[in-house]
C-alpha cells in the first residue's frame, strides 16, 4: 500500500523530501528613511518596523548584511514642506534620500540596494504620477520618472524599482539608463501592482497616501489573472531583469503564473498590511508569531517567488541565527 505519511515520519525524513526552504540570500529587506539623521520611530500600524535616520540604518544595514540579507529597498520618509506637484526633490541630487543612498553604497559596496521609482512620496498628490485635472497623466510622468531613475543610478544603486505601474515605463527607463551610461544599472520592474488595501499602513509609513481617489486607474484590478500575462509580456520585452508581483499573500496565484511563464527571476512583495496582520493577531496571542512568519515566507518561496521582499527579513535571520 502507498502510505505518504512514511515520508513525514521524523524530523529527519521531513528535511530529506521537504521541498521549499527559504534562505536569508532571498530576501530584500525594505526599509523607511527618515531625514534626520539619527532619528528612529516606530510605524504605529506596523508595530516593530521603524523609519530610521542614516547613522541608524547605516547600523541596520551593517547588522543584516553579517547576518546574510543583503538586498535592501530603501524609501524615503518626506516632511509635507518638501513635496510638490511635480516630486521635484525626487531628482534633487542634494536631497537627503539621494546623498543617503551614496553613502550606503560607498560604505557597504557589497550589498545591493534597490529605490522605488514612483512619485508619491514627493508629490502633494500623492499619487504614483502626474495628476492634472483629477487624471494621472502617463507620458508626462514618465519624463519626471525618467529623471528619477537617472539621479538615483547616479548614486550608484544596484536596482532601481519602477512601482508607478505608468504604461511603457520599463522601456523607456531601460533606454534613458542605456543612453547615459548605466548599463549595469538592473530593473526590478512591479509588474503586476494590484490596487491593493493591503498598501495602507506603508501610507502611513510614509505618509504617502493619495490626497484625492484612489490609484485604480493605473494599478491592477485584484480580480485580474490574465492580465498580469500582458503587464508581465511588455516588462520582459521592454527589458525588466525582475519581475515582481505585489502584495504576495492573495496573489500566490499570479506569483506561479510568471514562474512558469518568463524566464527571468520572479520577486514577491509582502506587502506592509500583511506585516501587520500577523503582528497585530500574534500581539492578542491569537497566532503563533514565528510559525507564522515562517509559513507565510516558505508558501511564498513555494508558489514561485525567487526573491521576497518582506518586513519580517529581520525576525526571520534571527530566528535562524
Ligand atoms: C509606492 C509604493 C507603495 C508600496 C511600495 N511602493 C504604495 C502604493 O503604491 O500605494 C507599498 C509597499 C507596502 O505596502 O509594503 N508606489
Amino acid at each position: 500500500m502507498r502510505r505518504p505519511r512514511r515520508n513525514r515520519k521524523s524530523e529527519a525524513i521531513r528535511g530529506m523530501t521537504r521541498e521549499t526552504e527559504v534562505l536569508a540570500s532571498d530576501l530584500i529587506y525594505p526599509l523607511f528613511l527618515l531625514e534626520s539623521p539619527k532619528a528612529e520611530i516606530e510605524v504605529d500600524s506596523m508595530p516593530g518596523i521603524f523609519r530610521l535616520g542614516i547613522d541608524k540604518m547605516l547600523g541596520e544595514i551593517e547588522q543584516m548584511m553579517k547576518l546574510g540579507v543583503k538586498a535592501f529597498d530603501i524609501f524615503p520618509v518626506v516632511d509635507e514642506s518638501h513635496k510638490d506637484r511635480v516630486a521635484s526633490n525626487s531628482y534633487n541630487p542634494d536631497f537627503f534620500y539621494l546623498k543617503a543612498l551614496s553613502r550606503i553604497k560607498m560604505e557597504f559596496p557589497e550589498s545591493c540596494i534597490i529605490t522605488d521609482v514612483a512619485m508619491d512620496p514627493y508629490s502633494t498628490d500623492g499619487h504614483d504620477g502626474l495628476v492634472e485635472n483629477g487624471k494621472i497623466l502617463n507620458d508626462e510622468s514618465l519624463v519626471i520618472l525618467g529623471k528619477m531613475a537617472l539621479v538615483q543610478a547616479e548614486c550608484g544603486v544596484d536596482m532601481i524599482g519602477p512601482s508607478d505601474m505608468m504604461d511603457a515605463r520599463v522601456g523607456y527607463l531601460r533606454d534613458l539608463l542605456d543612453e547615459n551610461g548605466y548599463t549595469d544599472t538592473s530593473i526590478i520592474s512591479y509588474t503586476a501592482k494590484y490596487a491593493s488595501c493591503f498598501y495602507g499602513p506603508f501610507r502611513d509609513a510614509l505618509d504617502s497616501a493619495p490626497k484625492s481617489g484612489d490609484k485604480k486607474t493605473y494599478q491592477m484590478d485584484p480580480a485580474n489573472r490574465r492580465e498580469a500575462l500582458l503587464e508581465a509580456g511588455l516588462d520582459f520585452q521592454e527589458g525588466a531583469d525582475f519581475l515582481m508581483v505585489k502584495p504576495a499573500l492573495a496573489y500566490l496565484d499570479i506569483i506561479s503564473d510568471l514562474k512558469s511563464s518568463f524566464d527571468i527571476p520572479v520577486a514577491a512583495y509582502n506587502v506592509s498590511g500583511e506585516y501587520s496582520m500577523i503582528a497585530a493577531a500574534s500581539e492578542r496571542g491569537w497566532l503563533d508569531r514565528k510559525s507564522a512568519v515562517m509559513e507565510i515566507l516558505t508558501s511564498i518561496k513555494r508558489s514561485g517567488a525567487d526573491l521576497i521582499l518582506t518586513y519580517f527579513a529581520k525576525e526571520f535571520v534571527n530566528y535562524r541565527s
